[in-house]
C-alpha cells in the first residue's frame, strides 16, 4: 500500500468527532419501527469451544452444504482476477438453472440476497404508506420490519388455534380489509400450519386486488409448492431460500417467483449487482446436488419420528411440523433453554409469542444428531 492510502486509511479509522453530531430525524415510515429482534447463539458458541454446540436455533441446515458447492467455490477462487469484477448482473446464471429446475420461465424470476431480501424488495415494491397488510399470525416476524419501512398498517390475523389451518378466518379478513399484500409462510414458521395449493388458490381468487406472498422458505422439507399456481393467477408470489434444506445460510441467496408483470415491477427497484459471486456459484452448485439435498431431506423425516416416539413417551406436548422444526410446551420455557444451552443445545424460545405459552422450537437435523439431542435434553430436565 503506498504511504499515501495507509495514511488516509488510518486517518479515516481514528476519525471520531468530539461531539455527537446532531441527531438527523429517520424518515416519518422508520419512527416507529422496532428492529427484528435477531438473537444469534454464534458467540455462545464460539466461546466454547471445548462443547461440541447443537446449533437449533434459526432452522438453519445442521450439517455442511453439499462438498460440490465447496468445490464449485474453490476452483472459482483459483482465478482471484474474478473477485475485483462485479458479479453476473441479475444472477441470470442462476435463473437459468432454476427455469429447468422448476419449470419457470426466467422472466418469472428475481435472484435476491436471501429471501429476506426479496421480501423487502416486495415490500417496496408494492406499498404505500397506510396500506393494509395482512399477517396470518404468529409467523415469521422479520416480515412486519420490511413492512412497517414502508409505512404500512399491519393487520396480524389469529386463528383459533394457532396449530391449526383457518382457511375461512383468511376469507373473512381478506373480504373485510382488503389489504394491499398478504403474507402467508407455507408451512408457517414456527407453527408448521400448512395451506393446501387448491386453499391457496382459493384465497388467490378471493382477493384478486390484493399481492398474496406465499413464503416457501422450508417447502423442500414439506414437499409440494404452489409454484403450479404461478400461470393462473397474477396476485401470487412465491420466495424461496438456498438458506434452509440447502444449507448455504451464510452465503445469503433466495429467490422470488411472480408473473413476469410482478418481476418487471421487483427490478425497478433491485439492484441488478447486489447478489455477490460466491452466493450465485454456491446456489448452483447445490441445485446441481439433487442428491445430497434428498439424503438431508431423508434424515430430517427419520429424525421427526424419532422425536414425535420420545416426547410421546414423556408427555410432553410436541408439534412435529411438515418443516424442519418442532415446537415443545414446557411449564417453564426460559428455564428449558437456559438449561439446554448449558448441554450445548440452541433453541429458540418462542413462549412469548401470541397463542404460543410454554413453546420452544427446536430444528431437526440428522438422525444422529436427534439421538445426541434427545440425550441432552434427557440431561437438561433431568437437573
Ligand atoms: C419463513 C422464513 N422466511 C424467510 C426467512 C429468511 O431466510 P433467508 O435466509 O432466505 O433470508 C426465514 C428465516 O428464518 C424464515 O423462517
Amino acid at each position: 500500500m503506498s504511504s499515501s492510502v495507509s495514511k488516509a486509511a488510518a486517518a479515516l479509522s481514528i476519525a471520531r468527532p468530539e461531539r455527537p453530531a446532531a441527531t438527523i430525524p429517520v424518515a416519518r415510515t422508520i419512527r416507529d419501527v422496532k428492529p427484528y429482534q435477531a438473537v444469534s447463539s454464534l458467540e455462545a458458541i464460539q466461546s466454547r469451544p471445548e462443547q461440541v454446540p447443537l446449533k437449533l436455533d434459526w432452522n438453519e441446515s445442521t450439517i455442511p452444504p453439499s462438498p460440490k458447492v465447496l468445490e464449485a467455490i474453490h476452483a472459482f477462487l483459483q482465478n482471484a482476477h474474478h473477485l475485483n469484477w462485479y458479479p453476473v448482473l441479475n444472477s441470470t446464471n442462476l435463473i437459468e438453472k432454476l427455469e429447468k429446475f422448476h419449470g419457470v420461465p426466467g422472466d418469472c424470476l428475481l435472484i435476491t440476497n436471501g429471501s429476506d431480501d426479496a421480501l423487502d424488495t416486495i415490500c417496496t415494491t408494492y406499498l404505500d404508506p397506510g396500506d393494509v397488510v395482512l399477517v396470518p399470525s404468529p409467523t415469521y416476524t422479520h416480515f412486519l420490519v420490511f413492512a412497517q419501512t414502508r409505512g404500512a398498517e399491519i393487520v396480524p390475523i389469529y386463528g383459533p388455534d394457532a396449530f391449526e389451518s383457518d382457511l375461512e378466518g383468511l376469507l373473512d379478513a381478506v373480504a373485510r380489509h382488503r389489504p394491499r399484500l398478504l403474507y402467508l409462510v407455507n408451512p408457517n414458521n414456527p407453527t408448521g400450519v400448512i395451506y393446501s395449493p387448491d386453499e391457496v388458490a382459493t384465497l388467490l381468487a378471493a382477493c384478486p386486488e390484493t399481492l398474496v406472498i406465499v413464503d416457501e422458505a422450508y417447502s423442500e422439507f414439506a414437499g409440494g409448492s404452489c409454484i403450479g399456481l404461478l400461470q393462473t393467477y397474477p396476485n401470487l408470489v412465491i420466495t424461496r431460500t438456498f438458506s434452509k434444506a440447502y444449507g448455504i445460510a451464510g452465503l445469503r441467496i433466495g429467490y422470488a417467483m411472480g408473473t413476469p408483470a410482478v418481476i418487471q415491477d421487483l427490478r425497478r427497484v433491485f439492484n441488478p449487482k447486489s447478489v455477490n459471486v460466491l452466493a450465485q456459484i454456491g446456489a448452483m452448485a447445490a441445485l446441481d446436488d439433487q442428491d445430497y439435498l434428498n439424503d438431508y431431506l431423508r434424515e430430517v423425516r427419520e429424525a421427526k419420528l424419532l422425536v414425535a416416539d420420545w416426547f410421546a413417551a414423556r408427555g410432553l406436548p410436541c408439534r412435529i411440523t411438515p418443516a424442519n422444526y418442532f415446537m415443545v410446551c414446557f411449564e417453564q420455557a426460559p428455564w428449558v433453554v437456559k438449561r439446554l444451552q448449558e448441554e450445548g443445545v440452541y433453541v429458540r424460545d418462542r413462549s412469548g409469542m401470541n397463542q404460543l405459552a410454554g413453546y420452544v422450537r427446536f430444528s431437526v437435523g440428522t438422525v444422529e444428531q436427534t439421538r445426541d439431542l434427545l440425550a441432552r435434553i434427557e440431561r437438561a430436565l433431568q437437573s
